[in-house]
């Protein structure tokens, strides 16, 4: 047993996994009566549980072997799979840097896992000299770690990340929901370096595929084969398996958008720096800027009245809403309605 294999719940270890019809038979054709489906009709067949197809194109756009790949049902999914792996429930913990992505902690408490906080720095990045010492706990098994993060827009800043990562015996996951938006590196290159990393991405946010709910994790081929064996085994549906293969078709498309939101940022923050009321527009790696302003409940309230909808993050950031680069129009309605707020 290697050191991962001894991070898993041990139930998890011994579990025999649901053999599906298409995973005892995997050919195409032929007469299908092995798995209750309807004769008819264009959706009859169950889709495909190992999703091959989707999975070997994007190995080749991401560079990373087919075998170290899981598909999920959104990122959401690739977290909960990782509490529900890792750790058992009413004994071990999970580290988080908060602000960060809500999931993170409400899958904890579906996990029944004990969170551990360090919050961020005042630059938004993690504080080593705090969470070093918290990684010896042998009760820890996952550190989660936005970057780009949500709220803040920010990349964590590398070697710190890295540190985290060789210090920490158990298992590391980077959620880079936002990466395409950065021109910092994916820490996909680095997941032959380390066992214990497992590293999520998503169709959700640059690919434009929010509603088909297909996140990815990479990880050691390790990592994966315990994914593939806990995951219900029609995870991902044909109708979104296809849709992701349609969007990745034309992957010029995919970046022109991108390239295209990264620009419209940009003119987002000049504009919204220039308003009396606006303190601060944080620097961002992602689809969306941070603005701490005045009076973060009145403005959100008044944009609202007008049908423009920003998340009010001030719980989380003291004085921050949090908005979502738009397009062109989009962006000047935003700016022609916060130009008439009167503090
Ligand atoms: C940091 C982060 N990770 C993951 C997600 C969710 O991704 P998915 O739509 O793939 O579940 C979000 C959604 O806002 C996010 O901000």
């Amino acid at each position: 047993m290697n050191k991962t294999d001894q991070l898993v719940r041990p139930n998890v270890r011994a579990l025999v996994p649901y053999s599906c019809a298409r995973d005892e038979y995997q050919g195409e054709n032929g007469i299908f009566l092995d798995a209750n489906e309807s004769p008819y009709g264009p959706l009859n067949r169950y889709p495909d549980p190992l999703q091959n197809e989707l999975r070997t194109i994007i190995s080749s756009i991401k560079g990373v072997p087919v075998e170290n790949i899981f598909l999920g049902n959104g990122s959401d999914e690739v977290i909960d799979l990782c509490y529900r792996i890792f750790c058992t429930p009413g004994r071990d913990r999970v580290l988080l840097f908060p602000p960060t992505y809500g999931m993170y902690q409400v899958s904890a408490a579906i996990n029944d896992t004990e969170v551990l906080k360090v919050p961020l720095d005042e630059d938004f990045d993690i504080d080593l000299e705090r969470t070093l010492p918290l990684l010896d706990d042998e009760r820890l098994k996952l550190v989660f770690i936005c970057s780009p993060n949500n709220p803040t827009g920010n990349c964590m800043n590398q070697d710190r990340v890295e540190q985290v990562i060789r210090s920490f015996k158990g298992i590391t996951v980077i959620d880079e929901a936002y990466s395409d938006f950065s021109r910092k590196s994916s820490f996909t290159e680095k997941i032959h370096l380390y066992d214990n990393l497992i590293v999520m991405q998503t169709f959700s946010k640059a690919m434009g595929l929010a509603a088909a709910r297909i996140g990815m994790a990479f990880a050691s081929e390790n990592v994966i084969r315990y994914f593939l064996r806990m995951k219900p085994p029609y995870n991902i549906s044909t109708i979104n398996q296809q849709a992701a293969l349609a969007r990745l078709k034309d992957l010029r498309q995919i970046h022109v958008q991108t390239d295209t939101i990264i620009a419209e940022r940009i003119r987002l923050a000049g504009k919204l720096q220039s308003l009396p009321f606006v303190r601060k527009v944080y620097p961002s790696d992602s689809n969306f800027l941070l603005v701490q302003v005045e009076d973060a409940d009145r403005i959100y309230s008044s944009l609202i009245s007008n049908n423009i909808i920003v998340r009010n993050r001030s719980r989380e950031v003291a004085g921050c809403l949090r908005i979502t680069t738009g397009t062109r129009s989009e962006n000047d309605s935003l700016i022609k309605e916060l130009e008439k707020i009167d503090l």
